[in-house]
């Protein structure tokens, strides 16, 4: 990787996923996604979790080549902690702060979930207390349990010495992250300083990608596409619904440098300032915070956009105080090649931060690790 950890230039790692044992069981006993499932004559289970990997799921007939099974396989990079170690003394990440990968608890029955949550997040702490110093987490909130359960929730999970935020996906109670159903909660994480890691799942409804890429373009468009969207338009929605100026202690961090925020923020500034509707309802008078000032006030944004071009963006956007590095291990394994060594997904990120901001100097060294230590507080010891 280039930039060696050391006490004082930590590299860390917060865009970092596991799917704890429980949570691979709860996975095997189901029949529609998400799930895990065995397939006759392939060594790996399998993890299907995509709209787009249902749709091979259900057109599959018989036992099919390997090749050509859904969703992807489980091996033990997505739950052994001696296996994200090796991963991280592999590419020199001191401190990795891990969370529960998508789709998180959004299935869960509503009674399930407050228990289910409890149990996956005790189990993240549990990991974390085995590497002490080296591991922190996001955890999950049960968000299809009782208002009652949910705010509990976050009160649990703040009482957690290595917590030091939550996942969150778009769909929030169901309807977005602009539900005013919603800001109890974000109230609630943003008074316990617990950030908010805003990450993507549903995409984009399938039929945008058209007729051929279920057969022919892999999982592409959904992922490279489809997830920076949803952010983006996620985020856009708690703009415009004002959730920063109601919750101004709120602090995101948006996964994959924020989808396409920091492209696409000055469209979205005039489409505002030139939206008659907007403009007689008031919403654009003297007082209004930009989509520019929030993005530098109340947003963090990852690192994992794999390009120098992206990650600049995101810099100018945000600002290089406020851009942390990430992997999104376990997906992206290098295919054909060794998982036990240099994964290509990491180098590039990596490379990217050099190229954007400068071999070895004081912002590289910021986006590396050090905006995670301090935003995050990762030499507090809760
Ligand atoms: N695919 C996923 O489903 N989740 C990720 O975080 C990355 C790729
Ligand atoms: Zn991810």
């Amino acid at each position: 990787i280039g930039t060696i950890g050391s006490p004082t230039h930590s590299v860390v790692d917060i865009h970092t996923h596991m799917y704890p044992p429980a949570y691979v069981q709860l996975l095997e006993s189901r029949n529609s996604i998400p799930l895990i499932r065995k397939f006759a004559g392939a060594k790996e289970p399998r993890l299907i979790i995509l709209p787009a990997e249902a749709e091979s799921l259900d057109k599959m007939t018989g036992s099919p080549e390997t090749s050509h099974l859904p969703g992807r396989p489980v091996t033990t990079h997505y739950s052994s902690l001696k296996q994200k170690l090796h991963f991280m003394d592999t590419h020199k990440i001191d401190i990795s702060v891990i969370s529960l990968a998508n789709p998180w608890l959004d299935f869960v029955a509503p009674e399930d979930a407050g228990e289910t949550a409890k149990s996956i997040n005790q189990e993240f702490s549990n990991m974390c207390a085995e590497a002490p110093g080296r591991l922190f987490f996001f955890a999950t909130l049960p968000l299809t349990a009782p208002p009652e359960t949910l705010l509990a929730a976050v009160g649990h999970v703040r009482s957690l010495k290595s917590c030091r935020g939550v996942i969150l996906g778009t769909s929030g109670l169901g309807r977005g992250l602009d539900d005013p159903a919603l800001v109890p909660v974000l109230r609630a994480l943003a008074a316990n300083r617990l950030t908010v890691f805003l990450h993507p799942h549903y995409g984009l409804p399938s039929e945008v990608w058209g007729p051929r890429a279920t057969e022919e373009y892999g999982h592409v468009l959904p992922l490279a596409l489809g997830f920076p969207m949803e952010t983006t338009i996620a985020v856009a929605r708690m703009y415009l619904a004002g959730v920063f100026d109601q919750v101004p202690d709120l602090r995101m961090l948006l996964a994959h440098s924020g989808g396409t925020l920091p492209f696409l923020a000055g469209r979205i500034e005039s489409c505002v300032v030139h939206d008659g509707h907007l403009v007689r309802e008031g919403k654009v008078g003297a007082g209004r915070r930009t989509v520019w000032q929030v993005l530098r006030e109340q947003v963090y944004l990852d690192a994992v956009v794999y390009s120098e071009v992206g990650l600049k963006a995101a810099v100018d956007a945000s600002g290089a105080d406020r851009l942390m590095f990430g992997t999104d291990h376990p997906f992206f394994p290098p295919l054909g090649g060794d998982e036990q060594g240099e994964w290509e997904s990491v180098t590039w990120n990596a490379e990217a931060v050099r190229k954007a901001l400068g071999d070895g100097t004081d912002g590289a060294r910021a986006v590396m690790g050090g905006n995670a230590v301090e935003v995050l507080r990762l030499r507090e010891d809760s």
